[in-house]
């Protein structure tokens, strides 16, 4: 790529929107809270544990996932894994980020779901001091049970009303072939009717009628991945129209198979027909890179120009839960330094 195109976007204030917080933890540090707290793992070093990152698909992939989140036990664990990430985020000039958590993930270890939202806060309210804004957003894990999500939800009343400024939304993650959203179709109807943001993973490696299902049954106002909807064309034309985001993560559709190549990657068609896309990391720790290696291999591998890299970012931008003031905010110091 262009060396100056990569350094300016390099540089951009940027939004990312999809970011598992549990993928970002690095082998290094999975290593160091093990020790920390006890817990054996799987895998003798930090290079053997590097080695199996080599995925096939989803699956493959949450395994290791779940297995690496499981030296998370205290609240100071869920800070340090968070504060890596801002360092991170800051790094890459995200400005903005909306964050996941999968509370089912530790609530299950006997961890209760006050501990891990105190540690991310504690965290993130240390980075909104160095620059970062930040939301949060609690994902149901989807091969479990729905009524597993609705305890989980009611377990996390109180902190929707502690966390308020933070915790504004719900997702659905995790194994996305034969957990279709309409599995979920009554926990969605509960953070609705609380007012809540609404995100889901849909056509990630699921077939276009989960994206369907995510829109037209849990409502949702963006979708995460997305990628398959190009199969469906009058998806994209619904997508394009209602500005409904869909929230991209190449080097994620890479080391998951879901592309064979980058060359391949369909951001570019969806772009050209007027879909909301935007590049986000997923689970960097696990895919080889932060946002920004997100946005170099994509700009690259399909040759983006200089105005279709400032609509992805500004499409992060766009597409942020914030308010219209600090979106015109935003979109302005986008603008300012696009144009310099
Ligand atoms: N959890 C973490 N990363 C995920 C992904 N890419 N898809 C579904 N669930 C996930
Ligand atoms: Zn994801």
């Amino acid at each position: 790529m262009n060396p100056t195109l990569a350094d300016k976007i390099a540089r951009a204030p940027k939004a990312e929107l999809h970011i598992h917080i549990e993928g970002s933890l690095e082998p290094e540090l999975i290593f160091a809270l093990a020790k920390r707290n006890g817990v054996q793992l799987a895998y003798d070093s930090i290079d053997a544990l590097r080695a199996a990152y080599a995925f096939t698909d989803l699956q493959s992939f949450l395994d290791i996932y779940y297995a690496g989140a499981s030296v998370l036990l205290h609240e100071q664990d869920f800070y340090d894994m968070t504060m890596a990430y801002v360092e991170r985020a800051l790094a890459d000039h995200v400005t903005h980020t909306e964050i996941f958590f999968d509370p089912q993930t530790h609530t299950e270890r006997g961890v209760p779901i006050e501990t891990v939202v105190a540690g991310i806060e504690r965290a993130l309210a240390d980075g909104e001091k160095r620059g970062l804004t930040s939301k949060l957003i609690l994902c149901f894990l989807r091969h479990l049970s729905e009524d597993d999500a609705l305890a989980t939800f009611d377990e996390a009343q109180p902190l929707f009303d502690k966390y308020a400024h933070r915790l504004i939304g719900v997702g659905l993650d995790s194994s996305e072939r034969g957990h279709p959203p309409s599995k979920f179709e009554r926990v969605f109807a509960k953070a609705r009717e609380r007012g809540l943001k609404l995100v889901a993973h849909a056509g990630e490696e699921g077939p276009p009628s989960y994206v369907y299902e995510a829109l037209d049954l849990l409502k949702v106002d963006r979708v995460d991945h997305g990628v398959r909807s190009i199969e469906d064309a009058a998806l994209v034309a619904r997508l394009a129209d209602s500005r409904i985001a869909l929230t991209v993560c190449p080097l994620s559709n890479i080391k998951l198979c879901v592309f064979d190549d980058m060359a391949k990657h369909t951001l570019k068609d969806l772009l050209d027909q007027g879909v909301a896309v935007m590049i986000n990391s997923d689970d960097p720790a696990y895919f080889g890179g932060y946002v920004n290696a997100n946005y170099f291999a994509i700009v690259d591998a399909l040759k983006l120009t200089d105005h279709e890299a400032y609509t992805l970012l500004r499409n992060s931008l766009e597409a942020s839960f914030v308010t219209e003031q600090e979106r015109a905010a935003m979109i302005a110091r986008l603008d300012t330094y696009w144009k310099q």
